[in-house]
């Protein structure tokens, strides 16, 4: 029997940047889907405009960090309409923490913050058998498409309040960084 979680879920600190990074390589290590530049993109979107850091969070295990998810400043664009949202990319837990509850625990807590911050939508390019289990939808039911090719299986979003996306629709608008990397 693994032992038995404590968990906290806090806020990403700038001490914890390095510790963050080789916990990404580790979790992506194995992952069915990966480039191998994930930590990168990370550091690469700190840096940038549409980072916030209250949205950067990692799960604490004994003061270990376990996990590690962030949400980064998205718009969903329509013709001269602009609605913001995030796109959550990535979420990594460490290999012999999988399985075990913390990347859906991360995945809700950093919905409930970017709800605080007044945020009503999530976007995902993810794996379909695990995003719809906290509540993602295809897209394309959305009427929201991505600015790249993949199957719309993959394609996900959330309203994190009832019908917030009824009016939102058009093509998601990435930060640079997501294809410099
Ligand atoms: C994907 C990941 C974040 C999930 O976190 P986790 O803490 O292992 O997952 P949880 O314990 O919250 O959920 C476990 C459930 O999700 C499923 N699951 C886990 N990883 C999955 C994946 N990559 N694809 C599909 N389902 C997955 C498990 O089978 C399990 O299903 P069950 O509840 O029906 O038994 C973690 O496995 C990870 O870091 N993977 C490597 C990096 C990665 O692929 N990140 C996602 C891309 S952004």
């Amino acid at each position: 029997m693994p032992e038995k979680l404590s968990l906290i879920i806090r806020k990403e600190k700038p001490a914890d940047y390095e510790a963050v990074e080789s916990l990404i390589q580790q979790a992506f290590a194995l992952a069915e889907h990966r480039d191998g530049n994930e930590h990168r993109l990370v550091k690469n979107l700190r840096n940038s405009n549409a980072f916030l850091p209250k949205l950067s969070m990692i799960a604490e295990h004994n003061e270990r960090i376990v996990g590690h998810i962030l949400l980064t400043k998205v718009q969903i664009k329509n013709g001269d309409e602009a609605f913001d949202s995030l796109a959550l990319a990535p979420v990594s837990v460490l290999p012999e923490f999988q399985n075990r509850g913390v990347g859906g625990k991360l995945i809700e807590a950093a919905h409930h913050q970017a709800k605080t911050m007044g945020f009503t939508s999530v976007v995902i390019l993810g794996h379909e058998g695990y995003y719809p289990k906290f509540g993602y939808k295809p897209a394309h039911t959305f009427g929201i498409s991505f600015p790249f090719e993949a199957p719309p299986k993959n394609c996900m979003a959330i309203e994190l309040a009832p019908n917030s996306l009824a009016n939102v629709s058009g093509e998601i608008i990435y930060p640079d960084i997501f294809f410099e990397n």
